[in-house]
């Protein structure tokens, strides 16, 4: 996910149980790698668990080039993005754009996979519009074309990130075709994840927005998928050491300003559960220093657990 699986937040994520964690998408334009952005979506040192790296785009050979380059960088693994909703992508005719124009979605698709000899995956959503449902024929001209695994989001691009997921065409694409299929969209808990699994009858799971904030998910759903029993809570020191130690991440990882910025955010998500209130987190945004965001996060459990303990 664009500005979320950071380097530090996908070995979060492999830390608590993920089995894969895609990288943010990365334009196959070699002319944008030199920005800041860009370069640190390409760092994959000390990454714990499989690198898959995602590329976006619509120009076969560029998708085949940079497919390669991030090979030579250490992926294994390369994810192709036909799903982004984002006009600015789109405009470009790349992202889910694509899904209109099955004649290009196989020429990028076979270039990307000859040009690499890693797995190439792919990720869409169910069409461009509910009018234009396209998902079952997008994934046999996938399947054609050595696409290895395909994740599908139960949503149109049209329907962007509105109304719920759905999982029918999901299931009538894993019926459909022999490659390993990923269902994703608003799995949230692990109840909701056997479900899904069960009803589409796919092969594996995708969680985004629900990791935000909680990425003990997805031991939290391995776990309920392996026993049938939930586990309790994280306990309260638990959420504050791994938070604690993600933010350090990001002060390392991004350098002090961006850091401290990047933080913000993630942190949000991370009080939603204990902080309802809104104060705590206006103090934090006001903080411009990475060692006094670190301070103010144990101060504010050390309150909070003195309140919980008196209450
Ligand atoms: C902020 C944000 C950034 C995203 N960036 C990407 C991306 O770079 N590549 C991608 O394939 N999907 C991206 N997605 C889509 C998610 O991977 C996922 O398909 C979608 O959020 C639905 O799953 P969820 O309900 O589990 O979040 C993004 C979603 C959000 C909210």
């Amino acid at each position: 996910m664009a500005g979320i699986t950071d380097r530090p937040f996908r070995s979060l994520c492999y830390h608590m149980g993920a089995g894969m964690a895609v990288s943010e998408m990365l334009s196959s334009n070699p002319q944008v790698w030199k920005t800041d952005k860009s370069r640190l979506r390409m760092v994959h040192s000390d990454e714990p668990g499989v690198r898959s790296v995602q590329i976006a785009g619509s120009d076969p050979d560029e998708m085949a080039a940079a497919a390669k380059i991030n090979v030579d960088n250490g992926a294994q693994i390369i994810d192709i993005n036909m799903g982004c909703p984002a006009k600015k992508v789109n405009r470009k005719l790349a992202g889910s754009a694509l899904l209109r124009y099955p004649e290009l979605v196989e020429k990028i698709l076979s270039a990307v996979v000859n040009a690499v000899d890693v797995p190439v995956t792919l990720k869409i959503r169910t069409g461009w519009s509910p009018e234009e449902r396209n998902c079952v024929e997008i994934a046999q001209l996938a399947e054609r074309c050595g696409i290895q695994a395909l994740t599908i989001h139960g949503r149109t691009r049209a329907c962007l990130f509105n109304g719920e997921a759905e999982y029918d065409n999901i299931r009538t694409v894993k019926q459909t075709v022999a490659i390993p299929i990923i269902a994703n969209g608003d799995i949230t808990d692990p109840l909701k994840a056997r479900a899904v699994l069960e009803y589409t009858g796919a092969d594996a799971l995708m969680i985004g927005r629900a990791a935000q904030g909680r990425p003990w998910i997805f031991r939290e759903i391995q776990h309920y998928l392996e026993t049938g029993e939930l586990l309790s809570p994280m306990p309260l020191g638990e959420v504050q050491r791994l938070m604690s130690e993600h933010i350090r991440e990001l002060h390392d990882f991004y350098g002090q300003g961006k850091g401290v910025r990047i933080a913000r955010k993630h942190v949000s998500w991370y009080l939603k559960e204990h902080a309802p209130g809104d104060q705590f987190r206006r103090t934090f945004n006001a903080i411009e220093d990475a060692s006094e965001q670190l301070e103010a996060l144990e101060a504010y459990f050390e309150n909070f657990c003195v309140n919980k303990e008196k209450s």
